[in-house]
């Protein structure tokens, strides 16, 4: 039995999203018996630790089932002030939480990060993959995924124009279905 459902987080809530296109491709290039999903995280209130004791917001528990159920996690990334955007940081500690109840726990994830200049968002990648160890999640090592200029590859309504780097994120998402499969 190999992984089925897989879930998709993005760092952008821009509608216009680089980011939200390379998610859009990659879930158009699902194989067959595998569904790729977009999480909505821009609703999540900003965590605050009382709530674990005191009640928390009501998008908290549907969010945190979401997480659950996926047999892994694709984050995709753009880089904000060289590290993670806090929406993302909010939403994966949103669903760390109570302590020892980790929804992302054994998940195995890939990082994907972009952005429009050359730098290619190195530093968001590298600091969510330290927040990914932490939590238990395997992550994908090869191929790293760093995309730069981002927007010569996607178009302003997210269409791919660049059959190059369609060709190597179709190969990163089988690479990681195939570690995903490993670690289910
Ligand atoms: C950015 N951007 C950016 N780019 C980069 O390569 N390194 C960085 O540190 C930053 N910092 C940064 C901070 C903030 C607050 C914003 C709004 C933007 C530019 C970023 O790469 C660009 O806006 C992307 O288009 C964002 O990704 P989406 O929204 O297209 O997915």
């Amino acid at each position: 039995m190999g992984v089925k459902n897989i879930g998709i987080v993005v760092g952008s809530l821009r509608k216009g999203s680089f980011n939200k296109a390379i998610g859009q491709y990659l879930k158009d290039q699902a194989p067959e018996g595998v569904t790729l999903e977009a999480v909505e995280i821009g609703n999540l209130s900003l965590y605050n630790q009382d709530y674990d004791e005191s009640g928390e917001p009501a998008e908290y528990g549907p969010f945190r089932e979401k997480i659950k159920a996926f047999d892994g996690i694709i984050f995709i990334t753009p880089e904000y002030n060289r590290s993670v955007p806090g929406v993302l940081k909010n939403a994966i500690d949103v669903a760390s939480r109570p302590y020892g109840h980790s929804a992302w726990d054994g998940k195995p994830a890939l990082v994907i990060s972009s952005s429009i200049s050359n730098q290619s968002g190195f530093g968001a990648n590298h600091h969510l993959r330290q927040s990914l160890a932490y939590l238990n999640m395997p992550t994908l090592a090869q191929p790293e995924v760093y995309i730069a200029n981002v927007q010569n590859i996607f178009d302003e309504d997210g269409a791919l124009k660049n059959e190059e780097s369609g060709k190597f994120l179709k190969d990163v998402l089988a690479a990681y279905l195939d570690f995903a499969n490993k670690h289910v």
